[in-house]
């Protein structure tokens, strides 16, 4: 299978040097095989990012999630903790959960009502044992739980190792949690409170997640996809940070807080006032820290030509939650809606782009595209490394 999709020689035309370089082919964009060697070899070795916990925000409440094709659950616990399993039943395979919602007793399997706690443990097996009879010899309940995959969370956002072995998920975020600690100082991510109302929006865009990232790591188009954000925050005050292996971004010294009408919105007041910073996570988590709010937006890839985004707000302390910022919460998510809302045109002619048989990976500008290309290498080396060093590559 991976003989077709040429996976050292495209490593080897990405690895050359950024004024050299060529892009990643139209297959890595258009194939449904390369979709799935990507869950094997990026996606399921490393920590992928499966949404916001803010979307589980009470004991019971419960969200499937599909990473790549895998069906997955996330659950928030009695004791309030998150916890993600997969989101498939041990009796006969059923999809467990197939849409949001809440229990109270327990999950039960649409299909033959077996029925998981949650934390997984299978407490009824109805008629296992006959009508009427609910045990049956020689089958042990405690082995036949939900399995739980290796979960970490950070900003919110909660991540997964689909294989188990990938690094400490500490180890892993350490880098860009001390990131933003330098701005923020220690303990701002405590501070950080899901918006209490506009605090979320998605977009389905007909387009491959690796698009998405390039676009989110591409701070050229400012000027022409969003000028009056360039008007706001030029081009020439934007900076890029590419030094560490797993995330890329750029920020700007120029931020300049939302107009809206109600007071100034509570702050974390070590974070620099015109500082905006936006890292992306490889792979597919994008964040943005400001002083007086937070978001983040998680890619969904659901087909190599449609990923889903989510994007949710945050905010400082609970005294952000009064009402009196009613339309502080509101403008911001407008602005962001709107200007991540340009990126989708750009984004999904990128993707018509690649049917095209004049095109097979492109170029990069030496001086503005070296972000594209670092995440590029990075696809590259987990796509081309040997099973035993993909999770590091
Ligand atoms: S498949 Fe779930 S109870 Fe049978
Ligand atoms: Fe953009």
């Amino acid at each position: 299978m991976t003989a077709n999709l040429a996976i050292p020689e495209l490593a080897a035309a990405v690895e050359r040097p950024v004024a050299e370089a060529a892009g990643l082919p139209n297959r890595a964009y258009t194939s449904s095989e390369f979709f799935r060697l990507e869950l094997e070899r990026i996606y399921a070795p490393s920590w992928a990012c499966l949404g916001h916990a803010a979307d589980v925000p009470r004991p019971g409440d419960l969200r499937p999630v599909h990473l790549l094709g895998v069906p997955l659950l996330m659950v928030r616990t009695a004791s309030g903790t998150v916890r993600v399993f997969h989101n498939v039943c041990s009796h006969r395979g059923n999809e467990l959960v197939w849409e949001p919602g809440r229990v109270k007793g327990g999950i039960r399997c649409p299909y033959h009502a077996w029925t998981y706690d949650l934390e997984g443990r299978l407490i009824g097996t109805p008629n296992i044992g006959g009508f009427g009879v609910h045990e049956a010899d020689g089958f042990d309940r405690a082995r036949h739980g939900l399995r739980a995959v290796r979960s970490g969370m950070w900003l919110d956002l909660v991540f997964v190792n689909l294989t188990g072995d990938a690094e400490p998920f500490e180890t892993w975020i350490r880098p860009l949690a001390e990131r933003f600690e330098g701005f923020g100082g220690p303990g701002y991510e405590g501070r950080l409170q899901p918006a209490a109302t506009h605090g979320e929006f998605r977009f389905d865009v007909k387009a491959n997640w690796k698009l998405a990232v390039e676009n989110n790591l591409d701070a050229s188009h400012l000027p022409w996809v969003h000028p009056a954000l360039n008007r706001q925050s030029p081009l020439e005050d934007h900076y890029c940070f590419l030094d560490s292996p797993r995330f890329a971004g750029q920020g700007s010294t120029a931020y300049d807080t939302v107009p809206h009408e109600s007071p100034a919105l509570p702050r974390i007041e070590a974070w620099p006032a015109r500082t905006g910073e936006y890292p992306c996570l490889y792979p597919n988590a994008f964040v943005s820290g400001h002083g007086d709010h937070f978001w983040s937006m998680v890619l969904e890839p659901v087909a190599p030509d449609r990923t889903i985004e989510r994007w949710r707000s945050y905010f400082v302390d609970e005294a952000a939650e009064d009402a009196g910022f009613e339309s502080a919460r509101s403008a911001i998510r407008e602005r962001w809606a709107s200007i991540l809302g340009e990126d989708v045109g750009v984004v999904e002619g990128m993707q018509r782009g690649r049917r095209s048989p004049a095109f097979d990976g492109g170029v990069f500008a030496p001086v503005l595209d070296p972000p594209v290309h670092h995440f590029h290498r990075w696809v590259a080396r987990r796509l081309a490394a040997p099973e035993t060093d993909r999770a590091t590559a």
